[in-house]
């Protein structure tokens, strides 16, 4: 995989506009401000593709990115941000669900995102009991570990399964777009779905 060969493909702000796949899908989903965006960009290499901000609510769109003709990694809005107009909410809860509904799509993997400083919100169980439900493969990876210091990432750690129904399954990659970490994991991930059988 070449992790030069990236770039921005599209922004979709309503379910009814995204394209059928192209290419084999990995999404992002999570909370508002956890870091989606920032992980796109350490994991393609590159410091603005994806637009990041201190505000929540910065990515507002599902968004496309190319990597290297092989996966499209896909951003999408985050979810349980309270300081946004209702009518807002509404629009960025019908991108999630028109998107993961869309039986049609070569969605290989759900990368759900949730901040390691916090447990799992009731928005996140939510998520990963409907792609349980739906049969969507999905692991869980812990963002911003670089504030933590080695005692709290031990307890979030020892945490975690806990608080998802899927327990002791459940694959978790802590991540920080600061340190690097964790990003040779996903690209390892990523490798492995678009050929599989070069690990065989
Ligand atoms: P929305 O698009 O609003 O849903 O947010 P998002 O999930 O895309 O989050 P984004 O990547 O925009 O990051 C939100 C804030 O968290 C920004 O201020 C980032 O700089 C910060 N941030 C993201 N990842 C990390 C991390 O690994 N470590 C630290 N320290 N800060 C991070
Ligand atoms: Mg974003």
């Amino acid at each position: 995989m070449n992790y030069h060969n990236v770039s921005f493909l599209a922004s979709y702000g309503l379910s009814g506009q995204l394209p059928p796949s192209k290419r084999m899908e990995v999404a992002f989903a999570g909370r508002s401000n956890v870091g989606k965006s920032s992980l796109i960009n350490k994991l393609l290499g590159r410091k603005a593709l994806a637009r990041v901000s201190a505000v929540p609510g910065k990515t507002a769109t599902v968004n496309f990115y190319d990597l290297d003709g092989q996966i499209h990694l896909v951003d999408l809005p985050g979810y349980g941000y309270a300081k946004v107009a209702k009518s807002e909410k509404w629009r960025w809860a019908e991108l999630i669900e028109g998107y993961l509904n869309d039986q049609e799509r070569d969605l290989a993997l759900v990368i759900l995102l949730v901040d390691m400083r916090h447990p799992a919100t009731r928005l996140d169980v939510d998520m990963v009991n409907y792609l349980i439900e739906t049969e969507r493969p999905f692991l869980v990876v812990l963002t911003k570990a670089d504030k933590l210091n080695k005692t709290e990432r031990a307890q979030r750690l020892a945490a975690i399964a806990d608080e998802f129904p899927c327990g002791e399954d459940l694959t978790v990659v802590p991540f920080s777009a600061e340190t690097g970490e964790g990003v040779e994991v996903l690209r390892g991930i990523l490798e492995e779905l678009a050929a599989p059988e070069d690990e065989a």
